[in-house]
């Protein structure tokens, strides 16, 4: 089947080579789309890759029926709807790392040109003016520079910052006063940073939380000509304030790449002198935009071939290494999931996942969603992934725990899912055995040895001579043949359980003519 992927912002050409290059795909590109444009096309796609230009609403995902991956070529996913695209199910990567050297570099050189108005003065040599005295700059040298956002950018800033000879004030709920010590650097909180500085710079994401970080009452709090650069995003800056603080000498001057809406052409801050702009080019150097765009070709290869990808937004991001580990009791985890969910009619209100053996030294988050994948898909077919299934949990009111525990249950790894409903408390373990693969080792309080695939019957009986033999009869009379059988009770006769592995699905009126044998009180076929 051919994979279709719409690029709809401009991408370097080497980066989406391996794309290219790669069987069965076919690439579109068709930028500077309107939004009913991207809207009308969209459903013909199984990939869209975009730069910070296309906005990815959610209307453009509700109507992107077949779409299972965007690729976000940069690091703010701020023009996407991460939470829409996660309920459906559709994974979103980025490219985290490629460009930060990029900005980095972009916000010393708005850094420099700040300090010494070059642009000012460029444009006053350029209109024949030769003016020596207007241009008078500033020194970064002993300066304080105060970085609001110590991630991947703003460390990068605050390294060569500290070769210029500034001193490095940070902030960054991350940041603890042992690691910027390391760093040779101090730290501060925001007030901290708000009043202390010379510069200011912001390289944090725009969140509901971080919209207008920079207001009014920001810059009420600064020193009087301080200087803003904004290489980060709009937003984080209200920019009508900024206007205010510029005008009433609060600012001395700002450099703005970023804007709360782009293109940013007419805006009042653009006729102010003390104004410097770029028109969102951190990230636009050949370097960083093959580096991108190579990430995010890959990761989307990566998806295509079942892989998993380095550089998902709506997944817990783990390493190869981690990933390794975990990887083998994906399979195993999913059939509990879907193994437990066919013993119950009832909501689900509680699922309990208890992971025991060498694999609590692993991140089993990842197991933990295809366990949820597993019971969800039962009623929600393929419209349920690893993406969406927490929320999807969560949507339904099922409360999900996830415990480890150090207590050896008798097998070098073991996870067991219970689920709780409003009647019942059902639950299932299985291992990996060493080069056997899967099995289901308990269901409830009994012990078996199963194969989770196939198809399954599940007796609940009373342990008594001759209820095997009926229930064989009756499976015979049916043309049910059974491959294997696991029986296990509580008490000679008491409970007991039996597990029937069969050669195919048995459909229901045969199960209603097992219950109505004495000795069985409840049946279920289960068909992993
Ligand atoms: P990052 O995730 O590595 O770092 C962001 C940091 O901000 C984190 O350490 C986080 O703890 C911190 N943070 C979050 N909320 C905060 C708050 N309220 N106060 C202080 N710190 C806070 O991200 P990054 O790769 O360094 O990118 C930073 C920003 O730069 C993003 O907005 C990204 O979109 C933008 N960016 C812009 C360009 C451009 O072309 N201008 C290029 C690349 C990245
Ligand atoms: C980013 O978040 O990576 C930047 O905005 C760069 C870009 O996509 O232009």
């Amino acid at each position: 089947m051919t994979f279709n992927i719409l690029i709809a912002d401009s991408l370097n050409d080497e980066g989406i080579k391996p794309l290219r290059e790669a069987s069965d795909i076919h690439i579109v590109e068709q930028t500077n789309l309107s939004r009913d444009q991207l809207q009308d096309i969209i459903p013909s796609f199984q990939a869209l890759i975009v730069r910070s230009q296309t906005h990815v609403t959610r209307e453009v995902i509700e109507k992107a029926t077949n779409l299972k991956i965007i690729g976000r070529a940069g690091v703010g996913v701020d023009n996407i709807d991460v939470a829409a695209a996660t309920e459906k199910g559709i994974i979103v990567v980025n490219a985290p790392n490629g460009n930060t050297n990029s900005a980095a570099e972009h916000t010393m050189a708005m850094l420099m040109a700040l300090s010494r108005k070059i642009p000012q003065a460029y444009h006053a040599l350029k209109n024949k003016q030769w003016d020596r005295k207007r241009y008078i700059g500033v020194e970064v040298k002993n300066k304080t520079l105060g970085i609001i956002g110590l991630g991947r950018i703003g460390t990068e800033v605050a390294y060569r910052a500290s070769g210029q000879r500034m001193n490095i004030l940070a902030y960054d709920p991350y940041l603890t006063k042992e690691k910027a010590a390391k760093m040779g650097i101090e730290y501060g909180s925001l007030e901290d940073v708000l009043r202390k500085s010379d510069f200011i710079t912001v390289h944090i994401p725009l969140l509901n939380e971080t919209k207008h970080l920079l207001n009014r009452n920001a810059f009420k709090k600064m020193k009087a000509g301080v200087q803003i650069i904004n290489c980060a995003r709009g937003g984080i800056i209200d920019e009508d304030a900024l206007f205010d603080a510029i005008k009433n000498k609060t600012v001395a001057g700002a450099a703005l790449d970023v804007f709360e809406e782009e293109p940013f052409l007419n805006h009042r801050l653009l006729e102010l002198p003390e104004v410097i702009a770029t028109p969102h080019l951190g990230a636009s150097t050949i370097e960083a935009q093959e580096n991108v765009a190579i990430d995010v070709s890959q990761d989307i290869l990566r998806f295509i071939n079942g892989e998993l990808v380095r550089n998902p937004v709506n997944l817990p991001s783990l390493d190869k290494e981690r990933i390794r580990k975990v990887e083998p009791y994906f399979s195993l985890a999913e059939k509990l999931g879907e193994f437990l969910i066919y013993l119950t009619d009832e909501t689900v209100e509680d699922v309990s996942i208890e992971y025991a053996g060498n694999m609590i030294k692993n991140e089993v988050s990842p197991i933990s969603r295809k366990i949820i994948k597993g019971m969800l898909a039962r009623h929600l077919g393929t419209h349920v992934n690893e993406i969406n299934a927490l929320y999807l949990a969560d949507k339904r009111g099922i409360h999900i725990h996830e415990r480890k525990t150090s207590t050896k249950k008798g097998f070098s790894n073991l996870i067991t899912v219970e689920m709780k409903t409003k009647s019942a408390t059902r639950s299932v373990s299985g291992t990996l055995l060493d080069g056997l693969g899967p099995r289901i080792v308990s269901v409830d309080q009994y012990s078996v040895d199963v194969d989770p695939q196939g198809h399954i019957i599940v007796i609940h009986h009373t342990d008594q001579p001759g209820v095997i033999g009926k229930m064989g009869s009756l499976l015979a009379k049916h043309h049910v043949n059974i491959a294997t059988m696991q029986v296990d009770r509580l008490d000679i006769g008491g409970d007991a359980i039996m597990l029937l592995k069969v050669d195919k699905h048995v459909e229901k009126d045969v199960l209603r003519e097992l219950v109505t044998l004495e000795e069985i009180h409840h049946v279920r076929a289960i068909d992993l």
